[in-house]
């Protein structure tokens, strides 16, 4: 039974509001969470609630979620005998009425689940990991580092969202944090050489103006080797160019086509897009690419995984809003061969672990994964190792709310010793 059930408008790591939720339960555990923002959202996710006045954060107020949360939900489930997770979960959707989460807001449902899980973690006396998933062994997961931030999150002339680097050739999470951290320090004093700004983007990651966006690629590898590893046996890279932003819909039926809008407005086609990464997995360590095409581009994504999907991981974001029903039409039609995990893309920790399930018999990967507006909440980490995932990505090697995660998994990957297995290379597709 839950007996107390608050929320707050409280601020992202964008400076924008978002919900807190503080749930307390009969017997007097207690559990808080804290929701998350995207910026290049998928079409599909589920809605946020803002307030839009625009007399308040500019319109992004989420007064009337938290509202919602003290108001109507904790109407329908204050002191009610709940089951477990699921129970509440379904109670939440069934309330909130529509599809999209679109009545109550996802914001509010989603703080209300997470804060419901941790609450239970803590009445059972568990870490929240174990909570989500009582096993007797657990995978720590290979953390990807966004240590290049373009397109939406920086305001920088690079085209591509994210540049990351996997560093999974360690014997532990531990260490695996350490290299990809020097290698963050090696990138800093490469930029500093070179002229370049060395400010971070959204992510935490460096957000220079290049050249190109090769150029984006190539000093990561130099980076990777200024700091002592070896790019593609040590350490390789993974993007996320978060092509539904490229995306030009087609007029008067015509195809669509992508356009390098920040630097050299070139267009491609969908044929044209998927032989540039043709190009790029074959001159470069990438073992993991994520939205290279785009979400309305279903055609393109098609003739893409059966370029590359048999050789290294494509992960759909946008296009699958980590949503069941739509991960599933993507399994049936041959889309990518692993799903990004974002929690408030479907609103409620029971759907993401429908989700995540849903992957897991179909041979799919499962990459979670942090939002751009992010808050010291650090349930992603638990998250990942309850799922077994066995990779992430939440930041660069700077800005608390994403290093509050990885502090996380140090502490948990300490508190679980010989029960923990840092998941290396393995846990990326087809390697
Ligand atoms: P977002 O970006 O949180 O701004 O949506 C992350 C991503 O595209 O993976
Ligand atoms: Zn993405």
């Amino acid at each position: 039974k839950i007996t107390s059930l608050t929320a707050l408008e409280v601020l992202d790591s964008r400076g924008n509001p978002t919900v807190e939720a503080d749930i307390t339960l009969e017997g007097g555990a207690t559990g808080r969470a804290l929701v998350p923002a995207g910026a290049s959202t998928g079409e599909k996710e589920a809605v946020e609630l803002r307030d839009r006045d625009p007399q308040r954060y500019g319109g992004l107020g989420v007064q009337k979620a938290v509202a919602n949360v003290q108001g109507e939900i904790s109407q329908a489930i204050l002191n009610q005998e709940l089951a477990d997770q699921a129970d509440l979960d379904h109670r939440l959707i069934a309330l909130d009425g529509t599809p999209n989460k679109s009545r109550l807001g996802a914001n509010a449902l989603l703080a209300v689940s997470m804060a419901y899980a941790r609450a239970l973690a803590a009445a059972n006396g568990k870490p929240l990991y174990r909570q989500l998933a009582d096993q007797a062994s657990y995978v720590l997961p290979v953390p990807c580092l966004n240590v290049l931030n373009g397109g939406r999150h920086a305001d920088n002339n690079v085209d591509f969202q994210e540049f990351m680097i996997a560093s999974h050739n360690a014997p532990t999470f531990a260490e695996s944090i350490r290299m990809s951290v020097e290698t963050f320090h090696a990138l800093k004093a490469l930029l500093k050489q070179k002229g370049y700004y060395t400010g971070v983007g959204d992510e935490g990651g460096f957000a220079p103006n290049l050249k190109s966006n090769e150029e984006a690629v190539e000093l990561l590898l130099e980076a990777i080797t200024k700091a002592g590893y070896r790019p593609g046996t040590d350490i390789s890279l993974c993007l996320d160019p978060a092509s539904s932003e490229l995306w030009e819909k087609g007029k008067d039926g015509q195809p669509g086509q992508y356009r390098l809008f920040k630097s050299t407005q070139q267009t491609f086609t969908s044929a044209q897009f998927n032989d540039l990464w043709v190009s790029w997995v074959s001159q470069y360590p990438i073992i993991l690419l994520e939205d290279g095409m785009g979400e309305d581009d279903w055609a393109g994504w098609q003739l893409h995984t059966q370029a590359l999907g048999s050789k290294i991981e494509l992960v759909g974001d946008d296009i699958f809003c980590t949503n069941p029903a739509i991960l599933q039409a993507g399994i049936d039609q041959h889309i990518a061969n692993s799903v990004l995990i974002k929690l408030n893309q479907i609103g409620t920790v029971t759907e993401t672990l429908a989700t995540v399930r849903l992957a897991q018999a179909n041979g799919y990967n499962q990459f979670v994964s942090h939002r751009s507006g992010e808050t010291e909440d650090t349930f992603v980490a638990d998250l990942t190792v309850a799922t077994g995932a066995g990779h992430l990505k939440t930041g660069s090697g700077s800005r608390s709310e994403r290093i509050a995660k990885f502090n996380q998994l140090l502490r948990i990957e300490r508190e679980l010793g010989g029960a923990g297995r840092f998941a290396g290379i393995k846990a990326f597709k087809n390697q």
